[in-house]
């Protein structure tokens, strides 16, 4: 081959992946390149694939079609049949997924070679020790992330609601967590009989997935952005720890990259959720209790044609989406709107909440959809000082991350939480259905404050009617 080995080909070719995914991640950061990163991290996948295959060429051609062809089916079915709003559970899915295919590889490397082979020796002995102990730890990490994002994932989607208490939860999911590591480590570690050893590590499957499950159960209202970017983290260092159990260095390398942009992830929502990460591990926060619906008393409420007079003789505007603006895909609305009001020469930003929405970026992306552009999206550190100055917020869609309880209830479950504080602006108009909760589920006191009108219904809806009134105003 010209002069290479074949060996120097497979390594170039690895070293290619690498910096792929590398400059792919980097691009990520940044809004405008972050597609064109997107689409280099998926070319460094393919590479890495091939190689893989190319490296594993004795393994049957038609096992791993047929695998790539049954996974991509369910893959395209599941976002083909989704609605955009359902998103973030798809998101929570796939995170179990990932677990689910470390766990499983790890499971079917242990049963290839040391239940298969039917011989009196250790997993360690047969294994190496580095593969036998990451062994281990796959499959606790990956059937742990696994259980914990089919909660998630119901959870998001309302059919489990609440965040129900478990006693000495702390203590509880430290016994499950050691004592599978114990009896995961003894199996490959001192164990020669392989059905013995084999029953062992069902039994760590079984412990690994209860600690998936006591770590999310009791969580709710605020703290669920962070779980959510926790077990991103957990599905990258359950690949890598494949990865060591394997001998593969790209997974290693991708599930590491994946790991630890998931705890770079993890540490922004707990920034933004003024939480520390030990905390919401440890459940200080967020926990149980029920939902507090609440009653209201001085709400006033308007319609779109009066609430048009006021942001026409407005000077500046910020808008600020929440979860119900992707729900009813009222981003071109909000996009009319803006431009209708800077056609006025009003000044319009949008303020962006970190958990705004069901998952990281979620108003990023929904408004990049609508094609808003980028100079008009602002962070909630950068705007929360120009609430003062402004003469209207609009606030869509959006309940939780606006809620003034964050700062006036410490011990609530959104309590401590920074909020958009679009209370200090000289007018505030809320759109949204009803008073119903977001969340959280309790009430908002914004929509008893003097300066706030409510604008009932779908937000698309009367955001159009807003956006019309104000392009056809004089
Ligand atoms: P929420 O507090 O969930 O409030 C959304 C509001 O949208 C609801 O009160 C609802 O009121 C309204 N709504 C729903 N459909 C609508 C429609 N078609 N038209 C108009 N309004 C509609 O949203 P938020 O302020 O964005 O806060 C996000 C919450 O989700 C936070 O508590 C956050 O911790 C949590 N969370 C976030 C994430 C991430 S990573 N972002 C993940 C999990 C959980 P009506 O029913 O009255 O219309």
């Amino acid at each position: 081959m010209n002069g290479f080995e074949v060996t120097e080909v497979t390594a170039l070719l690895a070293l290619v992946s690498v910096a792929l995914f590398i400059i792919g991640l980097k691009r990520l950061s940044r809004v405008r390149t972050a597609r064109s990163g997107n689409a280099l991290m998926a070319a460094g996948m393919l590479v890495a694939i091939v190689l893989t295959l190319v490296e594993i060429g004795l393994v049957d051609y038609r096992w791993i079609i047929g695998g790539v062809v049954i996974g991509a089916a369910i893959g395209m079915l599941t976002v083909i049949r989704a609605q955009a709003t359902q998103m973030p559970e798809i998101v929570a899915r796939f995170n179990g997924f990932g677990g689910a295919a470390s766990a499983l590889v790890a499971v079917s490397l242990f049963w290839g070679v040391v239940v298969e082979s039917d011989a009196t020796s250790t997993t360690a002995e047969l294994l190496g020790g580095t593969s036998a102990v990451t062994l281990v730890i796959s499959i606790l990490i990956g059937a742990s992330t696994l259980s914990g994002s089919i909660l998630a994932e119901l959870k998001l989607r309302g059919t489990l609601s609440g965040a129900p208490r478990v006693p000495l939860r702390t203590a509880v999911m430290g016994l499950f967590a050691i004592g599978a590591l114990v009896v995961g480590l003894v199996a490959v570690l001192a164990i020669d009989a392989p059905v013995t050893a084999a029953t062992l590590i069902i039994v760590l499957l079984v412990l690994a997935a209860l600690v998936g499950i006591v770590l999310v159960l009791p969580i709710g209202g605020a703290d669920m952005p962070v779980v959510i970017s926790l077990l991103n983290s957990l599905s990258g260092l359950a690949a890598a720890a494949t990865g060591f159990a394997l001998g593969n260095n790209l997974l290693i390398i991708a599930g590491t990259i994946v790991g630890a942009a998931g705890l770079i992830l993890t540490q922004i929502m707990c920034v933004a959720m003024n939480r520390s990460l030990v905390n919401v591990i440890a459940g200080g926060y967020g926990e149980g209790g029920d939902v507090e619906h609440g009653e209201y008393g001085n709400v006033v409420s308007s319609d779109p044609e009066s609430a048009a007079m006021v942001l026409e003789a407005a000077q500046s505007v910020i808008i600020v989406p929440g979860y119900g603006l992707a729900a009813a895909r009222a981003q071109n609305a909000a996009h009319d709107l803006a431009k209708a009001l800077i056609a006025r020469g009003v000044q319009v930003r949008f303020g962006i909440h970190p958990v705004a929405g069901r998952m990281p970026g979620h108003m990023n992306v929904v408004l990049a959809e609508a094609e808003v552009p980028y100079e008009l999206l602002h962070e909630m550190d950068a705007i929360n000082g120009e609430f003062p100055q402004t003469d209207v917020a609009i606030v869509v869609g959006a309940n939780d991350v606006v809620n003034p309880a964050a700062t006036e209830d410490p011990t609530g479950p959104i309590g401590g939480m920074p909020i958009l504080e679009v209370e200090q602006a000289r007018r505030v108009f809320v759109i949204k259905r009803s008073l119903s909760p977001g969340y959280a589920g309790i009430k908002n006191v914004l929509f008893e404050r003097d300066n706030t009108v409510m604008l009932y219904g779908d937000a698309k809806d009367v955001l159009s009617e807003l956006a019309s009134e104000v392009a056809n105003a004089r």
